[in-house]
């Protein structure tokens, strides 16, 4: 019998190669190639010519499971989509096993045929978690197994609606020797799970732990495998738990559904604003409400910024729940085009509630925050504050502006500090236009009273 053909896999790129080399040639890796076996030569030949239609007629839209859960379900787009793959990414603990039990809960209380397979716990754990969740009583069938092609022989006759795997990292297929949580394993393992998926209509969900380096199983092969990435995330301390699409091919991706974790599992908050905005009706000196987008949703924010001198020769610049990057760049252009002074001087940045902001929009709040905090005076009352500053001080319009208003309104702000420009202000809300930076500083410069004294934070 022919010796099967062998071939090399880099485990941090997932370039192949025929040979073994000490380094990977493709992203220069040291040490990093692993053998498995090649997929047998003529695989594929005999091809049935593809099936040719014109993209007028185009398909009805996917069919939906509706899991039930609101917050999951918006984020997917709209119900998870038979036959499509998911994968579910976070730090270990961060309730992803939690998540995934209460959607097959959900799901097989409507009369879906749900299955969990563990690769991480045993019977007694998952018993002892869905006991915690009051889900004893629920249909959902459960195994716990680390084999593939033993989990699908299982599930080959009878497919469920959906199938769990809990996690990716764990499973394995006997048609590779390396160890389970290798490149190899993991893609091997999906491609069987995701034609599994396919075949039958199945809608899968892949658990997937994420590394030391933030990605999913070193590289990010598992994530061109899937049609839909989804991130569970959360700041230590913290009981919310943010759900993010990265990627979805059945729905916007940026999507975010926010969840709190209570001792009875994971409960979905349909009201973020209201979340992340902590004690309203308190003037705070180095705070400002940013009204920003999370995918396709509005979401109120408080940014707090702390200004405060140092001892150190280089000050510190530290920021949770933003960019780093962009902060430098805030307060450069606050230093060299309105003339502030922040040598000398320590600048902390917070994103309350444990939100991480990627918009360009909350530059404008950020700057407000640190203005207001380095002046000793708070903004203006019940005002909301977003736009994307540029380098020569000027303050650009950002999109989606009338939704940020209007859920400004909604949650009771009457002001809006925003870049110039035509929009409909819902009633009652007073616009308050600023073209520059400067003309921010004008306003909170107080007209003229004696800066109140930073301590003194709340008015
Ligand atoms: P888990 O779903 O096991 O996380 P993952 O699968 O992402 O590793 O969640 C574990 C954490 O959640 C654990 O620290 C306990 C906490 N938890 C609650 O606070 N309430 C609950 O009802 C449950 C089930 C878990
Ligand atoms: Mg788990």
């Amino acid at each position: 019998m022919a010796r099967e053909r062998r071939q090399y896999v880099c485990q941090d790129c997932g370039a192949v190669f025929p040979k073994w080399t000490g380094r990977c040639e493709a992203c220069g890796a040291w040490n990093t190639l692993a053998e498995e076996a090649a997929p047998a030569k003529g695989a594929g030949r005999r091809m049935r010519a593809v099936e040719l239609r014109p993209l007028s007629a185009a398909a009805a839209p996917p069919p939906r499971l509706a899991t039930g859960i609101g917050e999951l379900d918006r984020v997917l787009g709209g119900g998870l989509v038979r036959g499509s793959a998911v994968l579910l990414g976070g730090d270990p603990g961060i309730g992803k096993s939690t998540l995934l039990l209460q959607a097959l809960a959900a799901l097989a209380a409507r009369n879906h045929a749900t299955v969990y397979v563990s690769g991480e716990e045993s019977l007694e754990q998952i018993q002892l978690r869905a006991r915690r969740l009051g889900l004893e009583t629920s249909g959902i069938a459960v195994a716990c197994a680390t084999g593939v092609e033993e989990v699908l022989a299982a599930l080959e006759r009878t497919p469920p609606a959906v199938l769990v795997i809990d996690s990716i990292q764990t499973a394995h297929t006997a048609t590779l020797e390396a160890a389970p949580g290798t490149v190899s394993q993991i893609r091997a393992c999906a491609d069987l799970l995701i034609r599994f998926a396919k075949r039958h209509d199945t809608a899968l969900f892949l658990v997937g732990h994420v590394t030391k380096e933030g990605l999913i199983a070193g590289p990010r092969v598992l994530e061109h495998m899937v049609d839909t990435v989804l991130y569970f995330e959360g700041e230590r301390g913290h009981q919310f738990r943010l759900l993010r699409a990265v990627k979805n091919r059945f729905g916007p991706a940026n999507e975010l559904g926010v969840f709190e974790m209570r001792d009875r599992g994971l409960a979905a908050i349909e009201n973020p604003s209201a979340l992340f905005l902590g004690q309203r009706g308190r003037r705070v000196v180095g705070a400002a409400v940013f009204a920003g987008i999370e995918g396709t949703r509005p979401v109120l924010v408080e940014i707090q910024a702390l200004v405060a001198p140092t001892a150190l020769a280089t000050p510190r610049r530290t920021v949770v729940g933003w960019e780093a990057g962009r902060l430098a760049m805030v307060l450069a252009v606050l230093e060299a085009r309105c003339g502030l002074v922040l040598a000398g001087r320590d600048v902390y940045l917070n994103v309350a509630g444990g939100l991480r902001i990627q918009e360009p929009a909350a530059d404008l709040a950020v700057a407000a925050a640190i203005v207001s905090s380095l002046e000793g005076r708070p903004l203006p009352e019940d005002c909301v504050v977003f736009g994307e500053i540029g380098l020569a001080g000027e303050v650009r319009p950002v999109g989606q502006t009338e939704l940020r208003l209007r859920e400004a309104g909604k949650l009771g702000f009457r002001r809006a500090l925003l870049p110039p420009g035509e929009v409909t202000v819902p009633p009652g809300m007073e616009r308050v236009e600023i073209p520059r930076l400067t003309r921010l500083l004008a306003l909170l410069a107080g007209g003229g009273q004696p800066p109140r004294h930073p301590a003194a934070l709340v008015e």
